[in-house]
């Protein structure tokens, strides 16, 4: 039976039907209600008191959930069944950050010991990079490394390597070396990537599942050339040997390509390409800038969140709570964006990746068995660091549109900071905003009030706070490799959970492939029309044609 036929589903509509005049300034006066409403793993502490939930919402939630069969689809990703059915794959990534004597299978082979033997072999080439042994072809030490990739071979590795920047073992780990992201196929981000490096001391990292991207393989073709046409006095064989290395599934590819078989770091088609921080994918890049220990604890933090996810109860699995309340807020209550506001800082680019993970995976429009979703499936994830954040689109969001919002924050700073003479720390003046603007955001500021404070009728309209609008607060002690694994975790298994409860495929992604066509059909047509004069009208609709048109005869 679809999920949306269910019993479950039904009284779930008919609860958010009667919690309609509910406000949460009068729900957050119930002490018990908001005890019950947490949740807490190793210091890690979800507070979802502020959603627009009552504890009968959650045991409704929970019965959806076993509607859904939520346990035995978990079961199914984490025993390797082939749940991305369009793709006829496994849905492993687990696998990825399991500890070397762990058992995963997938088509009956244990396959830790192919992840433990790629993590060997980054340990130790990262460690020779490092201490110099591996040089680049004229003798000097490789401190820079550019990475090469988009999408899921880019933004979770950036968002990680952002994370730990300030770090303190990560940053001493880091001194005197670069690590710059190359994604974009706009050459300018070339331009950015390789300002100011010496690529005699500069290792490239191609990173691509397939290795047939049309971005990725064309920034790396035109890193290659940069590299053979600045270093002199050695050939391209030997410039390529020593200055570039793959993370793929494809050898073949990879090797076509120039780079020896030494250097190419595989991993497996049951890693989704946005599921992938956890493979050589970030791992390689963010070990020979880190160091690989560094590395191994962030993949010990997603692996500890595994275990919660895998095995807490639902009313404690942060994973699992998380991703009921985003079915509540977006398919019952009709909240189609949600916000991230990370309280750090360090968390730049945390939004980006998960708006990846999460908008490539549940943006779907069908079940896994094709049948049309009688219901909008996937929610608009955006998002800023706090306090940023507040003097951007918070506008918006305390008094325009309702979006649920996702706080974060940390007890500790990487970077403490305490003025002499100032009372309170930088971090605490910082967090104070944290705790602030939940608050902000389910109380309301009524014109009855504003007129005690005596502010004039005409202006008191442009001072109402509605309030009533949902957020969850997520507080760790602080910020390092481990909680930035178990943080990524905490986030990939909440849009697996939404997945598994609408009823749909969160791991392909075919919405993105009609885009590469047509860009493939036009780059031909200006290619033609820039080589034989030729126009382009044929198979283009006249918008279409008369843009190109206008570019081809102003461009340089
Ligand atoms: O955006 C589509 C996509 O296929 C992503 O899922 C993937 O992460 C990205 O392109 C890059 O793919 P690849 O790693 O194969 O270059």
């Amino acid at each position: 039976m679809a999920i949306h036929e269910t019993a479950a589903w039904a009284a779930l509509k008919e609860h958010a039907a009667s919690l309609q005049g509910a406000h949460l300034r009068d729900m957050m006066r119930d002490e018990d209600r908001c005890a019950a409403l947490t949740a807490e793993r190793d210091g890690i502490l979800l507070d979802y008191s502020r959603q627009r939930v009552t504890n009968e919402t959650m045991d409704m939630l929970f019965n959806l959930a076993e509607a859904a069969d939520l346990a035995g689809k978990r079961a199914a990703m984490f025993t390797g069944e082939k749940i991305n059915n369009t793709e006829g794959r496994a849905v492993m990534h687990a696998a990825l950050r399991a500890p070397r004597e762990a058992t995963m299978n997938v088509d009956g082979k244990n396959v830790v010991p192919d992840v433990h033997s790629v993590l060997d072999k980054i340990e130790d080439f990262s460690a020779r990079v490092r201490s110099g042994v591996f040089k680049g072809c004229t003798g000097k030490p490789l401190r820079n490394i550019v990475s090469i990739g988009i999408g899921g071979s880019y933004l979770g590795p950036e968002f990680v390597f952002e994370a730990l920047k300030c770090e303190p073992a990560a940053q001493g780990a880091s001194t005197g070396r670069t690590l710059r992201f190359l994604a974009n196929v706009d050459p300018v981000d070339v331009s950015r990537a390789i300002s100011g490096l010496n690529p005699e001391e500069t290792l490239v990292v191609v990173v691509s599942k397939t290795f047939t991207t049309a971005e990725t393989m064309l920034n790396a073709r035109t890193m290659k050339d940069w590299l053979i046409t600045s270093i002199k006095g050695k050939t391209a064989a030997e410039i390529t040997s020593q200055h570039i290395v793959a993370v793929s599934t494809s050898d073949k590819l990879v090797q076509d390509f120039g780079v020896d078989a030494a250097n190419i770091f595989g991993f497996w088609d049951w890693v989704g390409g946005r599921y992938s921080v956890c493979s050589a994918v970030s791992v390689l890049p963010i070990a020979l800038h880190y160091g690989f220990d560094i590395a191994r604890r962030f993949l010990d933090g997603a692996h500890d969140m595994d275990n919660h996810f895998l095995n807490e109860p639902p009313r404690q699995n942060i994973p699992v709570l998380m991703g009921l309340l985003g079915v509540w807020n977006s398919t019952f209550l009709g909240h189609g964006a949600r916000a991230l506001l990370p309280y750090s800082q360090a968390l730049l680019r945390f939004a980006a990746h998960i708006q990846q993970v999460d908008m490539e995976s549940n943006g779907k429009r069908v079940a896994q068995d094709g049948s049309v979703l009688p219901f909008d499936a996937g929610e608009i994830g955006f998002g800023e660091p706090g306090t940023n954040g507040q003097h951007s689109f918070y506008q918006l969001i305390h008094q325009g549109g309702v979006f649920p919002a996702d706080f974060g924050g940390y007890c500790t700073s990487q970077c403490p900071v305490l003025l002499e003479g100032d009372p309170v720390p930088n971090h605490e003046e910082f967090m104070s905003n944290f705790f602030a603007q939940p608050d902000v955001l389910a109380y309301a500021k009524t014109a009855e009030e504003l007129e005690k404070e005596g502010v004039p009728e005409w202006f008191r309209p442009h001072k109402v706070f509605t309030g009533n609008r949902p957020s969850l607060s997520l507080l760790f002690p602080k910020l390092d490799a481990f909680s930035c694994g178990q943080l990524l975790a905490i986030y990939e298994h909440r849009t697996a959970v939404q997945g598994f409860v609408w009823g749909l495929n969160s791991f392909d992604q075919w919405g993105v492939e009609l885009g590469k066509k047509l860009a493939t059909k036009v780059r031909t047509a200006l290619s033609t029309a820039r080589t034989s004069g030729g126009d382009v009208s044929e198979g283009f609709n006249p918008s279409t044609s008369t843009l190109m048109t206008y570019y081809l005869a102003n461009g340089a």
